[in-house]
């Protein structure tokens, strides 16, 4: 597991943005895992500027977005005129401002009247394209990755999941305040991507910032695998993982010397690429 920790947050979207666009140039078709929060919203910047001064080339990309509530959607049509869908969130983040295809992006139906057979539907799509060749997540507040809630084991599929009370008061906060939307009417489930499904990923990159995430973040990557902190599952991969963090999120690691030791030499004999 490689951990990085950055000065700030800029530093932060910039290096992962980085990861997200070598993958990208390497291989043109890729399959990337994408999220939504607040978190990776200034990676989504940094990988617009670099299509638009860069020439990154989104054209061939496909892409599979972790979770959407349930309850809510969007005409993929007119993605700009919908509510609080985490499809809207990416089209307004990322996609419209980019040269992806609309084909190539598969979000959970949040509006699918049979939640079963689409999670179902999910599943095989991910295969069909190959697998996931880079996923992106970030950390709530509960410890989840997705929706994976407190309690979900460790080997789930994509399902329908019923949201905690913390990650319903941490998206009131981040999204739904902000829109005028009454807490009482925000949505209580949603479809996410099981862990045992995001484990499947060829490579991770987490990413934390604020020392609001310190604790969970510790717990995730130092403390027991558990069902009750899902991002534990992150010890669990046997694929490639980078875990990219401010100063804040990794305050309270208990190895951060040594991290900040192992990323310092393996830069040192050529193992990291530069930013
Ligand atoms: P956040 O959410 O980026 O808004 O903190 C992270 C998550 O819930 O995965």
């Amino acid at each position: 597991m490689d951990i990085i920790v950055k000065n700030d947050y800029e530093e932060l979207s910039k290096y992962t943005a980085g990861i997200i666009a070598r993958t990208v140039r390497s291989k043109p078709d890729c399959v990337l895992g994408l999220a939504t929060g607040s978190t990776p919203i200034g990676t989504y910047k940094e990988l617009i500027r670099l299509h638009k001064e860069g020439g990154l080339d989104f054209s061939q990309v496909r892409t599979f977005n972790l979770d959407e509530y349930y309850g809510v959607g969007i005409d993929l049509e007119k993605p700009y005129e919908a509510d609080q869908s985490y499809a809207r969130f990416m089209y307004e983040e990322l996609f419209r401002h980019i040269n992806i295809r609309q084909e190539n992006i598969h979000i959970p139906d949040g509006l699918t009247p049979s939640p079963e057979e689409f999670c179902a539907w999910y599943e095989q799509e991910i295969r069909n394209c190959g697998g996931i060749d880079l996923q992106l997540l970030g950390i709530g507040g509960d410890g989840h990755w997705a929706f994976n809630e407190p309690g979900s084991s460790l080997g789930s599929r994509t399902r329908l999941q019923a949201l905690t009370q913390q990650t319903l008061d941490d998206n009131y906060e981040s999204f739904y305040k902000k829109a005028g939307i009454d807490r009482a009417d925000m949505p209580h489930f949603a479809i996410t991507m099981g862990i045992g499904t995001i484990l499947e990923a060829r490579n991770i990159i987490m990413i934390a910032n604020g020392v609001r995430k310190a604790d969970v973040v510790a717990k995730s990557i130092e403390g027991p695998v558990t069902s009750q902190i899902t991002a534990s599952a992150i010890q669990l991969h046997s694929g490639g993982i980078t875990v990219v963090l401010d100063r804040g999120a990794a305050s309270k690691l208990k190895g951060l010397e040594h991290y900040i030791y192992v990323e310092k030499i393996k830069r040192q004999f050529g193992f990291e690429p530069a930013d």
